[in-house]
């Protein structure tokens, strides 16, 4: 045993391990990335919602952040920063929230993507004497949501922010269907279909006399694969900082890159069937299973040494809420998982139990 091993030994379990060197490395070579690009990074925060990871992003030159929710911007901004994009499309009951956050001195961006919310938005804005900076979200793969580049829609919507009072903050979009892909060539025109949309977009915009300082485009494989960002002004990724299984069958990134796992110990085993059954069940393991839908299922989780190394042949195969059932024999007592998380492993203070979607790598002790 190392004397890293040692300390995991005492650690009780389950437990999410971060591995910082490796998030330090993920961090520096996505930064390293984007200054070599020319462009802004605005890393995603709802992967960890941890304030330490976040300020070691900012410390490594990211510009501001992007968050989920309305909590999460709050929680960022209690710790200081000011520069919020909030990415998910705003509706009326939440723009008390978001006029809160601004009267406290939040530089909180919003999103829209329809004609009704921008109207509720500049309405809410004139009936509060606020004006919200908007951006327009932009859809440019059938991921999720957004305006197309050539929709008439997006003219219109614009029109409504601008004459209505809003600031028209820019244009972004995520290529979130980059996920379901796995080959550098799949990736590099993924990466080059959301650049060139979301530019149009807001090459549109300003031919029709309206402004669009930020084009923001952004996912951790296109953001990994990107060879050109003409036209981006900003990236957002999140995964990247810890990396997971799922990342890793679409290829942009190793299993040594992954950063987070869990720590679960052997609590006993079914040995006609050869099972050992641990203590990481889906509540530390996470019931979204994403390498599910890819070539490669690895179940709720790879098995990896206490050292982090993965252990071929061994697999977190099933989970129940508190159990998980190794397909690998271990003496009761043993401790040997630490998991790395698949996709969007939260690792915030209030849930100390890791919740991430997918898979994660035991790493068997002793
Ligand atoms: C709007 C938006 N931007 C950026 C990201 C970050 O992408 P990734 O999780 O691939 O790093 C996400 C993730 O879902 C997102 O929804």
């Amino acid at each position: 045993m190392t004397n890293h091993s040692q300390s995991l030994a005492s650690v009780d379990t389950p437990a999410a391990i971060i591995d910082t060197q490796r998030m330090q490395h993920n961090i520096h070579c996505m930064q390293t990335r984007m200054d070599a690009l020319g462009v802004r990074f605005r890393p995603h925060v709802k992967t960890t919602k941890c304030s330490p990871v976040v300020k070691a992003q900012i410390a490594a030159g990211a510009s501001g952040i992007t968050v989920s929710t309305l909590k999460e911007a709050t929680q960022f901004f209690d710790d200081g920063i000011t520069d919020i994009l909030y990415a998910v499309g705003m509706v009326a009951n939440k723009l008390p929230q978001a006029l809160a956050l601004r009267r406290r001195g939040c530089d909180l961006k919003i999103l829209t993507d329809s004609a009704d919310s921008a109207r509720a938005i500049v309405a809410f804005g004139a009936a509060h004497g606020e004006m919200f900076e908007v951006w327009i979200e932009i859809d440019t793969d059938g991921h999720r949501s957004g305006i197309r580049p050539d929709e008439p829609a997006l003219l219109d919507v614009a029109t409504i922010l601008h004459e209505g009072g809003a600031c028209l903050g820019g244009v972004m979009t995520h290529a979130g269907s980059s996920y379901e892909l796995n080959t550098r060539e799949a990736l590099v025109a993924m990466a080059e279909q959301e650049r060139s949309g979301c530019v149009r977009a807001a090459e549109r915009l300003r031919q029709a006399g309206l402004p669009c300082p930020v084009v923001s485009v952004g996912s951790t494989p296109t953001a990994l694969s990107a060879e050109n960002l003409q036209g981006v002004t900003e990236v957002r990724a999140g995964v990247y900082v810890f990396f997971d299984l799922v990342m890793h069958n679409v290829g942009v990134c190793s299993t040594d890159d992954i950063a987070l796992s869990v720590l679960t110990t052997v609590i006993g085993h079914q040995a006609e069937k050869g099972w050992a059954i641990v203590d990481a069940g889906w509540m530390a393991m996470s019931r979204d299973r994403g390498t599910q839908k890819q070539q490669r299922d690895f179940g709720y989780g790879l098995v990896c040494g206490i050292d982090g190394a993965v252990i071929p042949g061994y697999i977190l195969g099933g989970a129940n809420q508190e159990h998980g059932i190794l397909s690998a024999r271990r003496r009761p007592g043993h401790r040997h998982c630490r998991a790395l998380p698949d996709r969007d492993p939260t690792a915030h203070p209030a849930q100390p139990r890791l919740r991430h979607r997918r898979a994660v790598s035991c790493l068997p002790g002793s």
